[in-house]
């Protein structure tokens, strides 16, 4: 059986995180004999440099004809005075989301035992450790809600957003988070403003018709502001969280910092046909890239996400973060997740990549 993947680096650090992806990737191929063809294609800045817009044809032509997208990050300052829709997140990433109609955004979050001094909580909250999962909305909500825009003059200008849902994005969505939850530790947290906004009432209502299909999951309700706050005092009581669109941004940047760094959150977005594109859950880091220091984990167990979602090949996408588990537990980390005055003792990106792929070959 032979695979085709979609390699989409992007700009500022995607293209040096992605390749130790690569690296990880040629490992476990080795390891377990996989044949995996990777086409390379620009995104984002780099295909507005290359090919005068952020997501060119051949790109998104290449994306249809394979089995799944491993995407690196887009945007940076560079590209930020042209107008919005042209800019690589409004002009290729959300685009990406929208034509595949990758509704479904899941990153899992996880403090593993004896990692608890990465994070930034408190030992007594963090020494608890944690295991959340984000599912998010992907299409729909505030960002792809119309109208949206500008109009007006002076004073008077004025800028618009809409946040719509409907019954059919809600419910989708919501079955997802409760078919998770029964793989995990049974329980959903809808995170929503139902206090304030209408969207956020309908949610409540169906994630409530959607929670009777499923008796054995304990569901909650939370308001997204408390929701942020109850993450820091007490993360371990946290299954699956269910949020919209923005919501889901949120929520999904604060669990990646409680695990230690935005470098290790991996993420899956998927549509109803289990296409998928897997991408890390951070940004392009403009104000590090290129100085070789970015984490390259979230990506690595990006790639292993496709293996186990795409393509379906479990021991391969379980050898790539067993070998991660290792590393970091070996104490083999970049600069971020280091004290100030440990930081000389530093990984570098490539250096992450290399043992980890060592890791798989020797099968350890
Ligand atoms: P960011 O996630 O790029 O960076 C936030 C902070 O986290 C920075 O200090 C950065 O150095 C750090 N960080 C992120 N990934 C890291 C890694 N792998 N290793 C070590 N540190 C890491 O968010 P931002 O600064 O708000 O955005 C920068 C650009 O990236 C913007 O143009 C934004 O729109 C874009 N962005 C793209 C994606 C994507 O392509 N999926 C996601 C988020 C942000
Ligand atoms: C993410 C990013 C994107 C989002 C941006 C770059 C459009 O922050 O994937 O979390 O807001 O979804
Ligand atoms: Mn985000």
């Amino acid at each position: 059986m032979s695979y085709q993947i979609a390699v989409l680096a992007g700009d500022g650090i995607g293209p040096e995180v992605m390749a130790e992806a690569r690296k990880v990737l040629s490992a476990v191929e080795e390891r377990f004999e996989l044949a995996i063809e990777y086409s390379e294609y620009d995104i984002g800045g780099a295909a507005i440099d290359n090919h005068g817009c952020p997501l060119p044809d051949v790109t998104l032509k290449g994306c249809e004809a394979s089995d799944a997208i491993l995407f690196g990050s887009v945007g940076g300052p560079k590209w930020e005075h042209l107008p919005p829709n042209d800019q690589p997140e409004r002009g290729a990433l959300l685009p990406l989301r929208g034509h595949f109609e990758l509704f479904c955004n899941m990153r899992p979050a996880k403090l593993h035992s004896g990692l608890e001094h990465m994070s930034p909580l408190r030992s007594d909250i963090s020494s608890k450790g944690f295991d959340v999962l984000c599912v998010r909305e992907l299409t729909g909500g505030i960002y792809f809600g119309k109208p949206k825009g500008r109009q007006g003059e002076g004073e008077n200008e004025e800028a618009f957003d809409t946040m719509r849902y409907s019954r059919k994005e809600i419910t989708r969505i919501a079955k997802i988070a409760f078919e998770a939850a029964q793989g995990r530790r049974n329980k959903v947290t809808s995170v929503d403003k139902a206090n304030v906004l209408a969207c956020s009432v309908l949610w409540r209502e169906v994630v409530e018709e959607v929670a009777k299909d499923f008796p054995d999951v304990e569901l909650e309700h939370i308001y997204i502001d408390n929701a942020t706050m109850q993450l820091l005092r007490r993360p371990n009581e946290f299954d699956v969280m269910l949020c919209s669109n923005l919501f889901g941004d949120i929520i999904s940047d604060e669990i990646a910092m409680l695990t230690g760094s935005m470098g290790l959150l991996s993420s899956v977005s998927m549509n109803s046909k289990g296409f998928g594109l897997y991408e890390p859950a951070g940004g392009s880091a403009p104000d590090i890239a290129g100085q070789g220091i970015a984490n390259p984990v979230a990506q690595i167990l990006s790639a292993a996400l496709l293996l186990r979602h795409s393509l379906k090949l479990e021991d391969a996408a379980a050898a790539i973060e067993a070998a991660v588990g290792k590393a970091l537990s070996d104490g083999y980390l970049t600069g971020e997740l280091l004290p100030a005055d440990e930081r000389s003792n530093a990984k570098t990106t490539s250096q992450m990549g290399d043992y980890i792929a060592q890791v798989i070959r020797e099968g350890a």
